[in-house]
């Protein structure tokens, strides 16, 4: 069954999920298990990350939220963070003009401008380019820590008056994004890694043992169909 099926009439009469974002996990383990670099598991991650966009795009899915580098993620060896500062800097320059031409929208959350200049410069001309579509929104999780949003948000309703789950929700990175439906997370392991808990709180979550370099549109679509299956009932009864 294709995505497209599936949101049109989603299986047992469920509802399509609208956001999903993924904490692709196991780039280190698929390059181990061939005796490769990790930074080869990293640029198949890259692949895979494309495949995934492309479909998601082909989809109609709304949002596609992906962890790319995660606050902790500067703890690693500097050759692997040089690295994957490099793929990231790489997919964007190729695959900008696809993303203008098929009205693909991007967007970072995270602490981003903390970043090299460089990687910010780059950024910042891929948003604009962009800025102007409305078909799915690529949302790239930098320098992304939910800990680190969740303070800064905090901070930033505080300045303007109460505390509330309400004003600190205003003041997330995600505050215009549509509330969280499925989160995914690929290599087995099973735990948030501080990625968007605010906004899990009522999403959906599919744990897959798939390594990410090995995750296919194929996945994606099961997960989705596994979402549409699901009761959601935030709570309630
Ligand atoms: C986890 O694998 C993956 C990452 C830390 C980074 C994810 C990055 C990419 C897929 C490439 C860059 C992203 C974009 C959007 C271009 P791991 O190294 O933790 O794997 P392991 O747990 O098996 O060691």
């Amino acid at each position: 069954m294709s995505l497209r099926r599936v949101q049109t009439k989603p299986a047992q009469g469920g509802i399509a999920a609208r956001h999903v974002a993924i904490i692709m996990d196991g780039n280190g383990r698929w390059a181990k298990k061939r005796h490769l670099p990790r930074a080869v598991g990293h640029q198949r991650g890259v692949e895979a990350v494309r495949a995934l966009v492309r479909a998601a795009r082909e989809m109609g899915l709304q949002t596609l939220t992906l962890y790319a580098f995660s606050t902790e993620n500067w703890n690693r060896p500097e050759d692997e963070v040089s690295a994957l500062m490099g793929l990231l800097k790489r997919y964007i320059l190729a695959d900008l003009k696809e993303f203008v031409e098929n009205n693909v929208r991007l967007q970072i959350i995270g602490n981003w401008r903390a970043m090299a200049p460089d990687v910010v410069a780059l950024l910042d001309d891929a948003l604009t380019q962009t800025a102007g579509n409305d078909g799915t929104t690529l949302v790239v999780a930098l320098n992304y820590g939910a800990q680190d949003e969740i303070a800064r948000a905090a901070a930033k309703a505080a300045t303007k008056g109460a505390i509330t789950p309400e004003t600190i929700a205003a003041e997330l990175d995600t505050a215009d994004l549509p509330p969280l439906d499925l989160l995914i997370r690929t290599s087995g392991e099973v735990r948030l890694s501080n990625f968007l808990l605010w906004q899990a709180a009522y999403a959906e979550m599919v744990f897959t043992d798939v390594l990410w370099p090995d995750f296919t549109p194929d996945h994606l679509r099961e997960a989705l169909e596994e979402f549409a299956g699901r009761e959601r009932r935030y709570g309630g009864r």
